[in-house]
């Protein structure tokens, strides 16, 4: 996707009250038959991550990482199974959150994760509240992103720019970015995350299939990963 298509393109993906919908049909379905739903651009390119940062970065178990939109966890709840436990969920639907807390419960009653784990699940805005993360600024020092940044540029009305900032006030000195979308090409990430401001450096990219998000077919999954020096 091009900056200008962003500008103009509108999608009920790019809305709280769908997400807010989403995620309590979720919750719905997970109480009455167990379903976890829907594991964005499906768990191998989840595992893909997971798997570089832990054994191609040998990230420690103990390092706080961060989920932007956690949406159902997904992600934090498979890093648990790996034995990470500092584990930190937003997103701007109470709902989401909702949903990640009940799995929490239920997960670590069955015992499908390690009772180590520790989750943080909290609500925010990503773009607005971003330095209320519940440990300050610059405390994560893997962050992860699955689809919110695509999310969130389906809403033209939001300044895009206040991703950046906001990631800038999470990440820690020395930390990782791992950023997975399906709206945008690897250039096209690396040309907003890559700047001159020296932050972030490209670290890695890693290669997907395709996948359809918000009534486009046929996108390219792209997985990008950024080191703060
Ligand atoms: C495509 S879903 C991806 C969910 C999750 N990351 C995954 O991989 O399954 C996009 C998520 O971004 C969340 N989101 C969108 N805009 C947001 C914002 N400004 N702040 C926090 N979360 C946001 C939505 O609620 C939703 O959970």
């Amino acid at each position: 996707m091009s900056e200008e298509d962003s500008d103009t393109f509108r999608s009920p993906l790019g809305t709280k009250q769908h997400w807010d919908e989403v995620y309590q049909l979720e919750i719905n379905n997970f109480e009455d038959h167990g379903d976890i739903g829907e594991v964005w651009f499906g768990e191998q390119v989840q595992r893909k991550v997971i798997r570089y940062i832990s054994e191609t970065l040998n990230v420690p178990l103990n390092t706080p990482i961060f989920d932007i939109g956690t949406g159902n966890g997904a992600f934090l709840f498979a890093l648990a199974e790996e034995g990470y436990h500092e584990l930190f969920g937003s997103d701007y639907s109470e709902p989401s959150v909702n949903f990640c807390r009940i799995q929490q419960a239920t997960f670590t009653e069955d015992k499908t994760i390690p009772e180590t784990a520790h989750f943080t699940f909290f609500v925010s805005n990503f773009l607005e509240d971003d330095a209320k993360t519940p440990n300050g600024g610059n405390f994560y020092s893997v962050i992860h992103d699955k689809g919110t940044y695509d999310a969130i540029h389906l809403d033209p009305d939001i300044d895009k720019e206040k991703y950046y900032t906001a990631l800038k006030n999470c990440l820690a000195p020395g930390g990782v970015f791992a950023i997975t979308s399906c709206n945008w090409t690897e250039d096209e990430l690396i040309a907003y995350f890559v700047r001159q401001d020296g932050y972030l450096k490209e670290l890695t990219r890693i290669s997907n299939k395709t996948f359809s998000f918000g009534g486009k077919e046929g996108n390219t999954v792209s997985t990008v990963l950024f080191k703060r020096e």
